[in-house]
C-alpha cells in the first residue's frame, strides 16, 4: 500500500492506468468506515484510495478541530487490512494556499438539518471533496448513509458541477446494539453510552409507526421525540425531522418515500442518526 502525503506524488500514482474507486474519510477509522473501504476493493479490480484529512474548513470556531482524534498509524494497518492500494495523508499546508480565495457555497441542501446548526459546514466539505476529487480523480466515490445530508449534498454537488464521478451510498454500519459508529461515540460517558442505542430504538418505532399507516411527518417526528425522552433522558434532541430523501425539503405526509433524521446532544457530544422510510422496504 502507497502511503502519499504530497501532491506532486499523488499525480504521479494517478497517471497509471486502471479505475479508481474513492472512500474520503477524516481519519480515526472504525468499522463503517473499513466496510466502505472493503466495499470498494470488492467492486473494482482497479485501484483503491482512501484519503486520511481532517479538513479544518468543516469545523466551526465552537466544534472539536482540534482535538479531533487523530490515530494515522492505526487507521494506515486497518486501510491495508480492508485492501486499500492507497493511503492520501496530506498536511493542511498541501491542501490549502494560505492566501485561498475560492470555496464552494451550497444554498439549498444545507440549510436545513444538520447545516440549519452548523452554518458553513457543508460548504467546508464540498470544498474539500472537490478538490479531493480533482486530485484523486476517482470513477467512482464511496460514501456512509450514517451522514446522509453529507451524501445528498455530494450528489448535487457532483450534478451542479459536472464532476466526472459516480456516487455510492453505503448503508450505516451499527454496533451490536444499534447505535450508528461514528469516531465520536468515543466522547461518551459510560452512561451516555449505555442510552445512545436509543436514538435507534426511537427510529425503528417510528418506522414501525409508518408502516402501520402513520404518514403525517409532524406525528412521526412527535413519536420520535417522545421515543427518545423515554429512553434517553441524558439526550438533548437538536432537530428531529421529516424530509424528502432526495431534495432534504420537510415532508408533510411521507407517503412513498422519504427519511427521519435526528440529532442529539449528550453532553457536548452530538451524535447523528436517520432511517429511510421506502414503501418497498416496509416488510423487512
Ligand atoms: P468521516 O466522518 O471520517 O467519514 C468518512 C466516510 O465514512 C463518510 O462517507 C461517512 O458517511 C462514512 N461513515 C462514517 N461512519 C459510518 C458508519 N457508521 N456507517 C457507514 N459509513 C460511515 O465524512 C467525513 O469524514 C468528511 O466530511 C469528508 C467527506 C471526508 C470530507 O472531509
Amino acid at each position: 500500500m502507497n502511503v502519499i502525503e504530497k501532491v506532486s506524488e499523488l499525480r504521479t500514482w494517478r497517471r497509471q492506468p486502471g479505475d479508481v474507486f474513492f472512500v474520503p474519510t477524516m481519519g480515526a477509522l472504525h468499522e463503517g468506515h473499513a466496510t466502505l473501504v472493503r466495499e470498494a476493493r470488492a467492486s473494482t479490480g482497479g485501484r483503491v484510495a482512501v484519503s486520511i484529512f481532517v479538513n479544518p474548513l468543516q469545523f466551526g470556531p465552537k466544534e472539536d478541530f482540534s482535538r479531533y482524534p487523530r490515530t494515522l498509524e492505526a487507521d494506515l494497518a486497518l486501510c491495508e487490512s480492508c485492501g486499500a492500494d492507497m493511503v492520501f495523508a496530506p498536511t493542511a499546508d498541501e491542501v490549502y494556499f494560505e492566501d485561498r480565495s475560492i470555496s464552494i457555497r451550497e444554498t439549498s441542501l444545507s440549510r436545513v438539518l444538520c447545516g440549519a446548526s452548523r452554518p458553513g459546514h457543508f460548504d467546508g466539505v464540498c470544498t474539500v471533496v472537490a478538490k479531493l476529487f480533482n486530485l484523486v480523480q476517482p470513477d467512482v466515490a464511496l460514501f456512509g448513509k450514517k451522514d446522509y445530508q453529507q451524501l445528498a449534498i455530494i450528489r448535487r454537488l457532483v450534478r451542479d458541477l459536472d464532476f466526472a464521478v459516480e456516487i455510492r451510498g453505503s448503508e450505516t454500519v451499527r454496533e451490536s446494539d444499534g447505535l450508528a459508529m461514528s469516531s465520536r461515540n468515543r466522547y461518551l460517558t459510560e452512561e451516555e453510552r449505555s442510552l445512545a442505542p436509543g436514538l435507534r430504538a426511537a427510529l425503528l418505532s417510528a418506522r414501525a409507526a409508518w408502516n402501520a399507516g402513520e404518514t403525517n411527518g409532524a406525528a412521526l417526528e412527535a413519536l420520535t421525540r417522545k421515543e427518545i425522552s423515554l429512553r434517553c433522558p441524558l439526550g438533548a434532541v437538536d432537530y428531529v425531522s421529516a424530509v424528502d430523501s432526495h431534495t432534504l425539503a420537510p415532508l408533510e405526509e411521507i407517503q412513498d418515500q422519504g427519511l427521519l433524521a435526528l440529532a442529539v446532544f449528550f453532553g457536548k457530544t452530538r451524535l447523528i442518526d436517520n432511517i429511510e422510510l421506502h414503501r418497498d422496504e416496509s416488510k423487512r
